[in-house]
Order: structure tokens, then C-alpha cells, then sequence
């Protein structure tokens, strides 16, 4: 289903992930203080720990590519007890109650599985799922949040053979810390 035929569906894919300024969502040693920057912009807005805590409750589930997935694990589980889907075309298993291990066609993951199940639905990478994912028409929504730092290397978010594609700024947010969140939906024609 392309997402012009999805305008009366009623799960929501957004598509979230930090990316450096030249585009980069992780480093070649996978280490992450590149996200803990010293920059401050006075002009931005703060959120509190409450309002965070308040947001994530939204999310009914995130969907993930395996080296996300294990990632996470070796970096300590940020997903609490949300439900948590990870694509893998390996026989993974887990400890965790929360998670399960889908393979096969990306389209009825989200429509057979997902879909009846969750309503708010956040894929959060990485590049190459992600990519699937846009290739194929399933994202309803990115947020992109933008790290004020250049990394000169790294893993592309973007950076698979994409076609053209619109897409409408809803909003966009700077934060005290210097990182900016764009919201894009897509384009339905
Ligand atoms: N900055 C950010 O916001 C952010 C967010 C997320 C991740 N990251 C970083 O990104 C890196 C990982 O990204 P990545 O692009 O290398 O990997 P990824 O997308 O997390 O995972 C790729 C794996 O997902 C599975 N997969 C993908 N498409 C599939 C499909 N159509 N069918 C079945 N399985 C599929 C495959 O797993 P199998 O090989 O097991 O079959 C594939 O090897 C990590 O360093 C992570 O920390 C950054």
C-alpha cells in the first residue's frame, strides 16, 4: 500500500532519528557522545523530564533493524516496557517480554502485524531500515532531530537509492541544547 492509499488507515508510522548536520546517524565506532554537545541557544525551548516521560507514553511501539536492536541492548535498553519489533532475517531471540522478531515482507509487518495491534508506531532506524521502509511508501511522518555537530564519517541516513519524494513541514522546534526537531508528513496525491 502506497501512502497515498493509506489516508483512512489509522496507525501512524513516524519515522524518528538523530542525525549530525552532515547527515550522519552514527559514527563508524558506533560510540554516541556526539549527541551530548556543549552547545546552548538561548532562543530555545526546554523540556522537562516529566513532559518526556509524558510524550514516550504515546508511543505504543518502536520497530527497529537488528543492528539497532543490538545496539540498544550493549548501550542499555531505552525503550522501557514499550513493545518493541525488530526486523531480522536471523532466528534472534530475547530475554525481554517486550520484544518480538519479525522477517519477511516489510509491507505486511506493518499491515498484518502492526497495524491491528498499534496505533502509534515509531520506526527508529536504523539507515538501512529506514531506508526499506521510505523506499516502500510506509512512513506516515519524520521527525528528524538535528545535532549541532559535523562528522565528517559515518553511517548515512540517507543514502540508499531513494526516488523523489515531497514532503510537508509541520513544524519545527529548536531546543536550549542546541538540537533542532524537523516534522515532515507525507505527501498524499
Ligand atoms: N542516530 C540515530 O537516531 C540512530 C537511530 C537508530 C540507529 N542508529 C545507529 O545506526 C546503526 C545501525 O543502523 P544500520 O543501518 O546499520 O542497521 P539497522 O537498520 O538497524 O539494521 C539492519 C538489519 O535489519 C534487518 N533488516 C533490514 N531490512 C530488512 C528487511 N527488509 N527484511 C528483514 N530484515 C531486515 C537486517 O537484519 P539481519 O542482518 O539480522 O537479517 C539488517 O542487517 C547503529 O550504529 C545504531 O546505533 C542511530
Amino acid at each position: 500500500m502506497s501512502a497515498s492509499e493509506k489516508t483512512n488507515k489509522s496507525q501512524r508510522v513516524t519515522l524518528h532519528v538523530v542525525s549530525s548536520l552532515d547527515g550522519f546517524i552514527a559514527k563508524k565506532d558506533n560510540s554516541v557522545s556526539w549527541m551530548d554537545t556543549k552547545s546552548v541557544y538561548e532562543g530555545g525551548v526546554s523540556i522537562s523530564h516529566e513532559e518526556i516521560v509524558a510524550f514516550l507514553k504515546t508511543i505504543d511501539c518502536y520497530v527497529m533493524g537488528s543492528k539497532t536492536y543490538e545496539h540498544a541492548l550493549e548501550l542499555g535498553w531505552p525503550y522501557g516496557d514499550t513493545p518493541v519489533v525488530v526486523v531480522s532475517t536471523r532466528q534472534l531471540s530475547s530475554t525481554k517480554k517486550t520484544v518480538e522478531f519479525y522477517s519477511g515482507d516489510l509491507r505486511t509487518i506493518v499491515d498484518e502485524k502492526l497495524a491491528p495491534r498499534y496505533r502509534n508506531i515509531w520506526l527508529v532506524g536504523g539507515a538501512m531500515l529506514c531506508q526499506r521502509f521510505l523506499e516502500l511508501g510506509l512512513v506516515d511522518e519524520i521527525k528528524l532531530t538535528i545535532a549541532p555537530v559535523l562528522l565528517g564519517d559515518g553511517l548515512r541516513l540517507f543514502d540508499g537509492p531513494l526516488t523523489e519524494q515531497q514532503w510537508d513541514l509541520k513544524n519545527a522546534v529548536a531546543y536550549k541544547n542546541g538540537f533542532v526537531e524537523l516534522t515532515y508528513d507525507a505527501v498524499r496525491t
